[in-house]
């Protein structure tokens, strides 16, 4: 089955937590919250405190994308503020394999996710630490942005090597993603799509999430 984590940065944030509910009614399988830290990207979006008051008001899983610099320093404490499920980059990581670890030892899912330009297979020797792998479709650092095509490349790619060895890893796609394109990311191997825009700019969003999962 096709998960749904709808990124709460096209969300009212003044209104965070009825929009986090207004979505789990809506059949989100979680919420993607989107940490930027104005270094790993351009932008800066909210972090801890934000996480921990919003994880007193809802139950949903937490889907928590890390874009953030040196994210091995902080792990601890956005599992401690509610993440079910802590992703962070690669291309930000000192220790990726003592990282993933350290995620995995506190019970929380673990994964690590690649930008556009980076080759997925630069991740295929931690994929044994790995629950989940997020394969970006746009460059990481602002939501409303248009799918890269040729990522979905990458994203056929891995589900080929995840078969090939045996694992059970989702894919998660992040970015640009739409009813459109859906169709697309799921073919490629996708099995979890994170959508901003999408989910969150439809009048009805019961029917996006749907209409998204195909
Ligand atoms: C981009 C973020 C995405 C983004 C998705 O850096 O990681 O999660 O918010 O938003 P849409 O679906 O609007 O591209
Ligand atoms: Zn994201």
């Amino acid at each position: 089955m096709i998960k749904i984590s709808p990124s709460v940065l096209a969300a009212d944030l003044s209104r965070l937590a009825d929009e986090v509910a207004e979505i789990e009614a809506a059949g989100a399988d979680m919420v993607h919250l989107d940490v930027m830290d104005g270094v790993f990207v351009t932008n800066i979006t909210f972090g801890l405190p934000v996480i921990e008051s919003l994880r007193k008001k809802t139950g949903i899983t937490f889907d928590v994308h890390l874009m953030i610099d040196k994210p091995e320093r902080y792990v601890e404490r956005f599992i401690d503020a509610g993440a079910d499920i802590l992703t962070f980059h690669v291309e930000a990581c000192e220790d990726t394999a003592k990282t993933l670890k350290a995620i995995k030892a506190r019970g929380c899912l673990a994964a690590v996710s690649v930008k556009p330009n980076t080759p997925v297979e630069d991740i295929y020797e931690y994929l044994d630490l790995c629950d989940m792998v997020l394969v970006m479709t746009v460059e990481p650092g602002y939501g409303g942005q248009a799918l890269i095509p040729e990522c979905l490349e990458k994203v056929k790619s891995l589900r080929r090597e995840i078969t090939a060895r045996g694992l059970d890893i989702m894919i998660q796609v992040d970015g640009g993603i739409n009813t459109k394109n859906a169709p697309d990311a799921i073919a490629a191997g996708a099995d979890v799509l994170v959508a901003g825009s999408a989910v969150f700019s439809a009048s009805n969003k019961a029917e996006a999430i749907r209409a998204l999962r195909g």
